[in-house]
């Protein structure tokens, strides 16, 4: 018998992860509050899944048999038998904290409980209930069915056998892992790429080279797709600046406190694509 997902929040990520899932052979319950948002969510990975039926990647038949494997429901009490659960609501503590307490009362003993915050301690949402070695961070990334990353971490009081199971779950969906061992703000992947993006932005504002050459230098030097002041205006100023504040607040690490000209820009409403300028123009 196919094992069982269930990811509660059906937005870009939670249907992102169903998504890859159902094409991997897991039967999936994907749970949000309301039909409305259960509708966009299926309706992206309808579009997603067609995407790569033109691109002769998937066939009709697997297509239909992904979506035939996706049930879709407001009942949280649904993940109930769930063998793993991913968590894919917004990102607030309050909020995932309540519904993993929920999780704890529902889910059966020894399904893995898997949260893909991209910043909460791990163990503080662990804390919520009475199985903190059940929780783990499984933090997949955007779009899910292109980025081949999951990033798996550990609470101060996550098993090994939860590490496994849940490096066993993203692996089946093709992902490939590395370890957080320690719950650190920021995790691996946000702190190697806010360091480098701070130390971009350091050397724009004391004008040691125009955001073009520093970017040009990281894509031409380093291999890098995108060059990190653009990956800022993608990933959003204010959203960047949240973040390395996030792990400077933890760490009291210099190199991760915002440059000043990241603020200012931040204040005068310049924030990257979104708003038409950022350390480019768009
Ligand atoms: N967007 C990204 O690029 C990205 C990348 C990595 C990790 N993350 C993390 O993944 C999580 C989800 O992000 P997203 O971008 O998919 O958010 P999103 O806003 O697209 O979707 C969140 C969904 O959760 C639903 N929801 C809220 N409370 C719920 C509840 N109690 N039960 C069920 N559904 C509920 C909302 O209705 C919404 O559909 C966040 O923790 C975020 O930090 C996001």
């Amino acid at each position: 018998m196919s094992q069982q997902l269930a990811v509660v929040g059906a937005g870009l990520m939670g249907s992102g992860i169903a998504q890859v899932a159902a094409t991997s052979g897991w039967e999936v319950v994907l749970r949000d509050v309301t039909e409305e948002a259960l509708g966009r969510g299926t309706a992206a990975i309808e579009k997603s899944l067609d995407r790569f039926v033109d691109k002769q990647k998937l066939s009709a038949d697997d297509r239909d048999a992904a979506m035939a494997r996706i049930r879709t429901t407001t009942d949280l009490d649904a993940v109930g038998a769930a063998d793993v659960v991913v968590e894919a609501i917004f990102e607030s503590v309050d909020a995932k904290r309540e519904l993993f307490g929920a999780l704890d009362d529902i889910c059966k003993a020894g399904a893995v409980l898997a949260t893909n915050t991209s910043a909460i301690p791990i163990t503080q949402i662990a804390a919520a209930t009475r199985r903190p070695e059940d929780v783990v961070g499984t933090h997949f990334f955007s779009p899910v069915p292109m980025m081949a990353l999951c990033e798996l971490v550990r609470g101060v009081k996550t098993s090994d056998a939860t590490l496994q199971r849940a490096r066993d779950f993203a692996e089946s969906l093709g992902k490939t892992c590395i370890v957080v061992n320690r719950d650190v703000a920021g995790f691996v992947t946000t702190r190697l790429i806010t360091a480098l993006a701070m130390e971009a932005i350091n050397l724009y504002e004391n004008g040691v080279a125009t955001a073009e050459d520093i970017d040009t230098a990281c894509k031409l030097g380093f291999g890098h797709a995108m060059g990190p002041l653009a990956t800022t205006d993608l990933t959003g100023l204010d959203i960047l600046r949240h973040a390395t504040l996030n792990i400077y607040n933890e760490t009291a690490d210099a190199k991760f406190y915002p440059p000043e000209i990241l603020s200012r820009l931040v204040d005068a409403g310049v924030l990257g694509r979104k708003s038409g300028s950022g350390f480019f123009d768009y």
